[in-house]
């Protein structure tokens, strides 16, 4: 960043503190990972530099020969990653995937059936603060108390009786496989359209070890972060008869132009995605989030619907008395990096939570194996039981930075100069 480093150092130096951060940090939210140094080439590329609308072939800009190629490559790549007949790999966001599909299909207050974002779901699955909830109808469905897993009963129950003209499943927070035939058999039941936002699992169905949805939705909506551990974007996709409405969705539905370097770096995504280092990746992953999750059951944590199929566990703190808000920032003073998050039927406010989300998806990345979920495990034990005692966490602190150091950020082989 030599040149940044010139000419706007206060920037410069903000940009180096973030890096400091995450070498000397673990990362544990679990949306994130560390992207591979050719997506941060490909995001910081001249594709930045060009403005397009439309699709390849068939633009509103001259001067689009490299950028078709960029695209319909990325398109191809999504495709037979996920075995779809037809993908959009332009939404800026998982939001925005998530609203083009909407735009595309729905009508202002139609009604929609989405898992409530205090048990899993998101934000646009038509919670009341977000544009999904302000313009349509949604309806929750939510977890049996008993197993915390998703109610297919309560489900298909409220599908029978509102008719819902879609039904979104997947979540934010939500541990377990998704039974997709199930709900879709219930939205074939209504006459209803199926969605399935993939965000958090599509890495670990590119890798074959998570069930894939576009066997059975009609619409599957993604990020390229979060597991699938790439550009900072989003992507549909839909069988052949739905191309032309999806792609209207997005543009001119809800976007403009595309941003062609986020693009490209999204079609080196799906190719990575594709081979047999990223599958391994993925199976460690979910094995250390296992590992993880048996560890604090043994130091008397209560893990939501008892474990993960997963790369992340939904830890209830109400046992041991603390606040997600509270153990959120005592393991951020010790450098590992979690949220707060709501559990199910938590009664504290969504700013304090009863419980934290933990993710092993960039942890893994750094090399982490079974042995350091161990480690890992008794740090957060001994923060649950410290909080507040300076002491004691700047001594846990030491622990972080030997288990940071031992996991070299992208193996030292990148820097910041
Ligand atoms: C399930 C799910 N869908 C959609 C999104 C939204 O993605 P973005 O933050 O890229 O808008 C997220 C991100 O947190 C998510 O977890």
């Amino acid at each position: 960043m030599n040149k940044l480093k010139g000419s706007d150092p206060i920037l410069y130096s903000i940009v180096k503190e973030e890096f400091n951060r995450q070498k000397t940090y673990i990362e544990m939210i679990a949306a994130e990972s560390y992207v591979p140094i050719e997506i941060m080439e490909l995001q910081g590329s001249v594709f930045t530099n060009k403005t397009t609308e439309g699709y390849p072939g068939n633009r509103y800009h001259g001067g689009c020969y490299a950028a078709d190629k960029m695209e319909t490559l990325g398109i191809e790549r999504a495709k037979k990653l996920f075995k779809a007949e037809h993908a959009n790999i332009q939404p800026h966001s998982g939001s925005q995937a998530n609203q083009a599909v909407y735009a595309a299909v729905l009508e202002p207050n139609d009604t929609v059936l989405g898992l409530r974002l205090d048990q899993g779901g998101h934000l646009t699955h038509g919670n009341r603060a977000n544009f999904s909830g302000r313009i349509y109808r949604f309806i929750s469905y939510g977890l049996s108390r008993e197993r915390e897993l998703i109610d297919y009963e309560e489900l298909e129950k409220l599908a029978l009786k509102h008719r819902p003209r879609m039904i979104v499943t997947g979540g934010s927070a939500y541990p377990r496989i998704i039974d997709f035939k199930r709900i879709s058999d219930i939205a074939k039941e209504v006459g209803g359209y199926f969605m399935v936002d993939m965000a958090h699992v599509a890495g670990l169905v590119a890798a074959g070890i998570y069930p894939n949805p576009v066997e059975y939705a009609d619409f599957v909506t993604s990020t390229t972060t979060k597991t699938l551990c790439g550009a900072r974007g989003g992507f549909i996709l839909c069988r052949r008869e739905y191309a032309k409405a999806i792609d209207k969705g997005v543009f001119p539905g809800t976007q403009g132009s595309a941003h062609l370097h986020i693009m490209a770096a999204k079609a080196y995504t799906f190719k990575r995605a594709g081979t047999e280092e990223f599958k391994n990746l993925m199976i460690q992953v979910v094995k250390n989030a296992q590992k993880l999750g048996e560890v604090l059951k043994e130091y008397g944590f209560r893990l939501v619907s008892e474990g993960t199929d997963s790369h992340l566990l939904l830890v209830d703190l109400r046992p041991k008395g603390i606040t997600g808000k509270a153990l959120e920032e005592a393991l951020d003073y010790v450098g590992i990096t979690v949220n707060k998050n709501m559990v199910p039927f938590d009664t504290e406010k969504p700013t304090v939570t009863s419980g934290i989300r933990i993710g092993t998806t960039a942890v893994t990345i750094r090399g982490a194996m079974e042995e350091d979920m161990e480690e890992i495990g008794d740090i957060i034990k001994e923060v649950s039981e410290n909080i507040g005692n300076k002491g004691k966490l700047d001594s846990i602190r030491e622990r972080v930075i030997n288990l940071s150091n031992r996991l070299p950020l992208y193996n030292g082989d990148y820097d910041i100069v």
